[in-house]
């Protein structure tokens, strides 16, 4: 074989392996193409029937509790029986209703008399709580404070107070947005009950009575003008209406008579 049909290669060229020079640049891609990139963790597909069979459990899993779980149910240990409606909370009693809503209106009274009762006296007004006006046997000078307002010096629990007045709370045309008498009597009933007070309840009727006596009052009281009046049935003229014996045994008529042999022997006990 003659020597000039050798093929020779290229001369190879001078290489500087400082620099990082390698021989074919083409034989290292080519090798880096053939490579497939290293698996990751957390990334492989999931088995669809995995997914299927977990779906197949959870259901099954819910059914089974559904149906065979004996009736057990989230409120198992609660102290109410099962299938018992909650118990409704004691209804207010007339009394509690009163006082809720005499506290309430007593707002308008707050303002001078303070939310505890103790009056100011910076200001010279006296105090509820405790005051022997407020808890008074009967509410008739003490409705006609609040209905038409008071003025001039008054003695609280033997200490005397001047200087200053209280408007009338008596609802009328001019007045509007002074009190009826229901609210009256529940603001009474309130102050006389509240901050350690005890007394009786002030009902509507005697309200009523008191305002239907002083109709034609517009003046505010002056202490010397409520003494005057008993603390209670004042309403009445002194000594009382005099009894209507007619009507009266006509009421008694109607009644059977063990009704009335009852009361016989009731007003023989007093
Ligand atoms: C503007 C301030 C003011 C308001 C509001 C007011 N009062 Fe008075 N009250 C007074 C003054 C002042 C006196 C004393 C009057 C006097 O010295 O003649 C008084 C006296 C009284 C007294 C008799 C004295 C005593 O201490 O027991 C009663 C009872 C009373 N007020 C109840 C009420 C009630 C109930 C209300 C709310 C409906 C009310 N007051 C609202 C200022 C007020």
């Amino acid at each position: 074989m003659p020597d000039d049909k050798k093929i020779t290669p290229p001369p190879a060229p001078t290489l500087n392996p400082d620099l990082g020079e390698q021989h074919d640049v083409g034989d290292i891609h080519a090798a880096l193409q053939r490579e497939k990139p290293d698996p990751e963790e957390g990334f492989e597909p999931i088995n669809l029937w995995l997914v299927a069979l977990t779906g197949g459990l959870l259901f099954w899993g819910g059914y089974y509790l559904a149906n065979f779980s004996g009736r057990f149910e989230a409120n198992e240990y609660s102290e109410i029986p099962r299938g018992q409606a909650v118990a409704a909370a004691p209804a207010e009693t007339p009394e509690q209703k009163t006082l809720r809503l005499g506290a309430q209106l007593y707002n308008n009274c707050a303002a001078c008399h303070l939310a505890d009762g103790t009056g100011n006296p910076a200001l010279n007004i006296p105090p509820l709580a405790g005051s022997d006006w407020v808890l008074a046997d009967g509410p008739d000078r003490l409705t006609r404070i609040v209905l038409h307002g008071l003025n001039g010096p008054i003695k609280v629990n033997g200490q005397v107070w001047q200087g200053n007045a209280m408007n009338p709370w008596k609802k009328t045309a001019e007045n509007p947005s002074g009190l009826a008498d229901e609210e009256i009597a529940a603001v009474l009933s309130y102050i006389r009950n509240a901050w350690g007070n005890k007394a009786s309840f002030v009902t509507v009727d005697q309200v009523r009575a008191v305002n239907e006596a002083t109709k034609d009052r517009t003046e505010p009281w002056t202490e010397a003008e409520l003494l005057a009046v008993p603390v209670s049935g004042g309403a009445a003229p002194a000594g009382g209406a005099p009894l209507d014996l007619a009507g009266l045994k006509g009421e008694l008529q109607k009644l059977p008579p063990e009704e009335l042999k009852k009361l016989l022997e009731a007003i023989q006990a007093k």
